[in-house]
């Protein structure tokens, strides 16, 4: 494949077709230092996939990732993109195919900030009224108002000016990201929101990314697969997230993680995930007989009261059930309701601050699809921890 093939090919969402990258034993070795930076990494990040690189202060994630647009140079092994080294690339050429988003932002302060995004494709001479339409749809892909196009950097907010990083290194459309600490100056709550949108971005882009950060939380939220590195560029373990989680490979690895990773797994799954327990749904005016023969085989031995619309209006109580049809008496209330969305640590959370044993869980349009215990989550963990 020549360079302008790879430039040329379009993925099904219109985007330039991500590549994939390849570590394959490389090394770097600073002149003088005793040890390597980074010593053999083998890594294989497949297309459209985010690796995160993370690992202590000092263990080469930058130098790992800057061997890749070649703004370090390796001494030894290989780096391929697309399936082509590095090494035999012109500079220029294979970074213009990398997009890079470092720590500090480092946009031009004396530039707008639609000049900022528009860097790139000005030096690959696009013309005019292509740039300007790039511009505008980079605004609205990182959610700013067209207005900021014409702001300076020193008008926008840290989280912004860190989105505006983001839309420049993405200008070009390459096929390659590469970002390192992208979001570590942000203060947690905006990290949170950045984060969240770069992954909601990824899922239209698919880009192939490199992700660095020495944030365990952030590798397992945002990595397709993590490489975990410790001190002179070693490779721990290579994992998707609830591998690493469940199956740590190195007392490195599992102290990296933390104590706390059972929990971490929870925040993988989602309530949709789970085989769900089942309480009887009624509705008032229904039989009460029915309702006791239901009551013998369900998980859950309290009737749950629904709508019309089939959402949850709480759990009855037993002066309901005192007539030959259901009457409308709560013990509580459905709170909390469980979305089968949420991720199981959030519904987990949830439980606990409603001081509930039961959550009902509701679809889309609000109608329950079942209940979620902490007994039930009591059991996942248990068994993950014994597998
Ligand atoms: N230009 C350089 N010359 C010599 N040694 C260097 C150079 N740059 C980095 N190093 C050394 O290489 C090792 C890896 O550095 P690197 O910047 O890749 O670490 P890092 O994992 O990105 O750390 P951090 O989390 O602090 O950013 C460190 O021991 C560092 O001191
Ligand atoms: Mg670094």
């Amino acid at each position: 494949m020549t360079s302008t093939d790879i430039a040329q090919s379009e993925g099904p969402s219109g985007y330039r077709e991500a590549v994939e990258l390849e570590f394959d034993e490389a090394t770097k070795r600073y002149p003088g230092a005793e040890s390597p930076a980074v010593d053999s990494l083998s890594v294989t990040v497949p297309a459209g996939e985010i690796c995160v690189l993370v690992g202590p202060s000092g263990c080469g994630k930058t130098t790992a990732m800057r061997m890749v647009n070649r703004m370090i140079d390796i001494t030894g092994g290989d780096i391929r993109v697309g399936g082509r080294s590095v090494r035999e690339r012109d500079v220029d050429d294979l970074r213009r195919e990398i997009g890079y988003v470092i720590q500090q932002v480092g946009l031009f302060p004396h530039r707008t900030i639609g000049d900022n995004i528009a860097t790139v494709p000005r030096l690959l001479g696009w013309d005019k009224k292509r740039v300007a339409e790039r511009v505008q749809e980079l605004l609205d892909l990182i959610s700013l108002p067209q207005e900021m196009g014409r702001r300076y950097p020193a008008q926008l907010s840290g989280g912004q000016r860190q989105r505006v990083g983001v839309a420049r290194a993405l200008a070009a459309d390459p096929p390659l990201m590469l970002m390192d600490e992208p979001f570590g100056a942000i203060d947690p709550i905006n990290r949170e929101r950045l984060q969240n949108e770069f992954l909601r971005l990824q899922a239209e882009i698919r880009k192939t990314v490199v992700f660095v950060t020495h944030d365990i939380d952030e590798a397992i939220k945002m990595g397709d697969r993590i490489a975990i590195l410790r001190e002179g560029g070693h490779l721990e373990q290579y994992a998707p997230p609830a591998e690493l989680l469940m199956s740590p490979a190195s007392p490195f690895v599992e102290d990296f993680v933390g104590a706390d990773r059972a929990l971490k797994r929870l925040s993988l799954q989602r309530v949709s995930d789970v085989d769900l327990w089942q309480a009887p749904l009624v509705r008032a005016g229904d039989s009460v007989a029915e309702v006791r023969r239901a009551l013998e085989t369900a998980d859950v031995k309290i009737p749950l009261l629904i709508d019309e619309r089939g959402a949850p209006r709480g759990w009855l109580s037993e002066r309901a059930l005192a007539g030959d049809t259901v009457g409308e008496q709560l013990r509580s209330g459905p709170e909390p309701v469980v979305d089968r969305a949420d991720v199981l640590r959030d519904a987990l959370s949830d439980l606990l601050a409603h001081e509930s044993q039961y959550g009902p869980v509701v679809d889309g349009s609000g109608r329950v699809v079942g209940v979620l215990s902490i007994e039930l989550l009591s059991h996942m963990l248990k068994a993950e921890d014994s597998a």
